[in-house]
């Protein structure tokens, strides 16, 4: 049946449109206009309290084991298991600071508001304009990318202060081994995924912000790409004056590519030949190409909008799965940018929603967004090179009851034509995942296809009244919805193994998976079933106590794909569920930990929310979270951090933490360096939450400030090992 409990469908509309769905969501289990911050961490620390009686043992056990030990019996540090690093207790919610294992240090790299180039003003929290903000290091970081930087492609682009073809050639045929080295020098690409005016402007009202504020915050989008250097004592230096720093903002020139590129539904007043947007927004998770350029991916872009009830039905179509705000936007950028209004120009709409690339090498480079594959809300672009050198790009779209994407380029890579390669993503095939059960119902495991978004005269797509390739593109989601793909809970990073060639996803959680066979909701404009399915197979994980009162996937889960003969262009492939989230010590939560028969014994993590990915040189997964505190009640009231769990081996499973943030915080974006001796994260919205006027990082001025952030090892050990 279909749920309109009205208790329940305004929640519905507040998730879709409520620009902060990461950390905010509203719903029952997390905090809400009538419940406090503080009433959530004592419910939370209570509920701790009570578990951990059992989870103390195995806490114990691996806090008292010595890194270099390598006890028996499928634990931590099994042989073949390189992770050796001491688990950090789970935090409670109080801890001040950013916690990582013992011999292990971190530091600030940048932070919002720092100048990035010369003359630039200090950072001024009375006082920011979007001139000065231009200038600045963005809010909410959220991707983190590292790239070498040569001294030779230094010098050339400070001589020239281009990329010139015989340097671009260089850098391509050099990356595919640098990136997996030591490197004094590096440019590091950060997104600012979106703003908060309540978190950057002293006595902001969110229902008359100004003008300035609104301008200031549009500067405080994009992304940055600074030049990065390590010193003696193994601190990485951000460099003032470097060629390649650069400021993509809100208001920055992109170029529309593709299939769309061009297209009458791209065109605006403002440009009329549908080929150049102002700025890229809400950028999350992204990825790295084969020749190494940045992949970033605009995800929630529909809350910056307004008056979607203005467009007519002809465009409305293209996004009833992507509405914005009917009228006025939360934010309100509308009233003073008509661009964000709909009523002014529709068509904006639909040049948002897009996977961006950019050469961080290229000071020139214009982004362009790669309209092949797809307009929805992406997070995450992780790349994969096929047999025959086509180049796959996996991306989820986080939001619940999504799915999961492939494209796969038409042409092939080559090594020895960088430039070439920079137009790969304009052609190919973008495919959409069912998940299928495979031979066993109820194992957790099973088969999959990959379902060609490909529009022709006669085919299912053109039965469904979509009359050209543009139009599927334009309307992504629903084309998926007529493929028959599989829903599932909120997509989000999504990263392929660099040993294995396995696919790894974060699906992040979903709360709204409450429903039993035959239930279902209208979600994100259609209605689609609340049941579980094999793929995302818990409906319950909050303990309540009531077996009737369904709560969703609270936890998350991680899913293994892997593509039929190890073919990144396969169109079929087998997968299992790898990680089902939650504290093993709370039996509601079901969780699974690989095939870990005693996860507490293992010394098992308890974690939640799983969102970025990435893996270290050895294939080992490094997940960073969003959310656990607010899964307070369901067992955690705990801060969010980075966990690490080996994928193959006895220790397949025993996922552990390795860092624990500060409170009102997400972790972002962990990346390691090329020799794995450093990892980076971002820290975002630090301190988030009206109970807490404690500031981080510790010593700024003012407010809590997003940042970048390098965790090393004392004397500089690779990560975790
Ligand atoms: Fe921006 Fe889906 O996290
Ligand atoms: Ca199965
Ligand atoms: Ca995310």
């Amino acid at each position: 049946m279909v749920n309109t409990d009205p208790e329940v469908e305004p929640r519905e509309e507040k998730w879709e449109d409520d620009g902060f769905v990461d950390n905010l969501p509203g719903t029952p289990e997390r905090p809400t206009a009538s419940e406090s911050f503080q009433s959530v961490l004592r419910r939370a620390i209570t509920r701790r309290t009570m578990v951990q009686g059992s989870a103390a043992t195995a806490a114990t056990f691996v806090l008292s084991r010595p890194a270099e030990a390598a006890p028996a019996g499928g634990n931590a540090g099994e042989p073949g298991d390189s992770l050796t690093f001491r688990t950090v207790p789970t935090g409670d919610g109080s801890e001040p600071d950013i916690r990582v294992p013992p011999n292990y240090r971190y530091q600030v790299i940048l932070k919002w508001g720092d100048p990035l180039f010369a003359g630039a003003p200090e950072f001024d929290v009375n006082n920011q304009t979007a001139a000065s903000q231009s200038q600045q290091f963005g809010f909410n970081a959220d991707l983190v990318l590292w790239y070498p930087l040569q001294r030779r492609v230094k010098l050339a682009v400070e001589s020239t202060g281009q990329l010139v073809p015989a340097v671009d050639r260089f850098v391509g045929s050099t990356y595919p081994i640098l990136k997996n080295l030591f490197s004094r020098r590096a440019l590091m690409v950060v997104n600012h995924e979106y703003t908060k005016g309540s978190d950057m402007f002293p006595g902001y009202s969110s229902s008359n912000p100004t003008r300035e504020q609104v301008e200031t915050e549009i500067e405080a989008h994009g992304f940055s790409v600074v030049e990065v250097a390590l010193d003696f004592s193994r601190k990485w230096n951000f460099q003032m004056g470097s060629a390649f720093t650069r400021r993509i903002t809100g208001s920055s020139p992109h170029e529309i590519t593709g299939p769309l590129r061009g297209d009458d539904r791209m065109k605006t007043s403002a440009d009329p030949t549908g080929t150049e947007v102002l700025g890229c927004l809400n950028n999350c998770a992204g990825g790295k190409t084969p020749w190494g350029t940045i992949l970033t991916c605009e995800e929630n872009f529909d809350q910056y909008f307004g008056n979607f009830d203005s467009v007519d039905q002809d465009t409305r179509r293209f996004s009833t799965r992507i509405a914005a705000p009917g009228g006025e936007s939360g934010r309100k950028w509308e009233r003073f940018v008509d661009r964000f209004d709909l009523s002014t120009d529709a068509n904006e709409y639909h040049r948002f929603g897009y996977i961006v690339e950019i050469d961080p090498y290229d000071p020139n480079d214009t982004p362009k967004k790669r309209t092949a594959l797809g307009r929805f809300k992406h997070e995450g672009a992780s790349s994969a090179l096929a047999p025959d050198n086509r180049v796959a790009i996996y991306s989820g779209d986080d939001a619940r009851f999504e799915y999961v994407y492939k494209f796969v380029s038409n042409g092939s890579y080559d090594r020895n034509n960088r430039a070439a390669n920079k137009s790969l993503l304009d052609d190919g095939v973008l495919y959409v995942a069912r998940f299928d059960a495979g031979s066993t119902v109820g194992d957790e495991m099973g088969t999959g296809e990959w379902l060609p978004l490909v529009w022709h005269a006669g085919n299912a797509l053109d039965q469904a009244g979509y009359t050209s390739q543009q139009e599927v593109l334009l309307d992504t989601r629903g084309a998926a919805d007529v493929l028959g793909a599989t829903p599932m809970d909120r997509p989000e990073d999504i990263e392929v193994n660099p040993v294995s060639n396995h696919v790894f996803i974060a699906l992040t959680n979903n709360s709204r998976r409450d429903g039993d066979p035959g239930d279902t909701r209208i979600v994100n404009g259609r209605e689609v079933s609340s049941a579980p399915n094999e793929a995302n197979p818990r409906n319950d994980t909050f303990d309540n106590g009531d077996p009737n009162d369904r709560t969703g996937n609270q936890h998350g889960h991680v899913i293994e794909l892997i593509e039929d003969n190890d073919d990144a262009a396969a169109t079929t492939f087998t997968w299992n569920i790898f990680v089902k989230c939650g504290d093993p010590a709370v039996p509601a939560h079901d969780t699974r930990f690989a095939d870990i028969a005693d996860p507490i014994a293992a010394g098992v993590s308890p974690i939640s929310d799983p969102d970025n990915l990435v893996h270290d040189e050895n294939g080992n997964l490094w997940i960073s979270t969003d959310g656990m505190f607010f899964s307070g009640s369901a067992g955690f009231g705990v801060n969010d951090g980075i966990f690490a769990v080996p994928v193959t081996g006895a220790a397949r499973g025993v996922l552990r933490q390795f860092l624990s943030s500060v409170p009102g915080s997400e972790v972002c974006g962990p990346e390691f360096t090329g020799d794995n001796r450093q990892l980076f994260c971002a820290i975002q919205h630090p301190r988030d939450g009206e109970a807490f006027d404690e500031i981080w990082p510790i010593g700024a001025a003012d407010v809590s400030r997003p940042a970048l952030i390098a965790v090393r090892e004392v004397f500089s050990r690779k990560i975790g090992t």
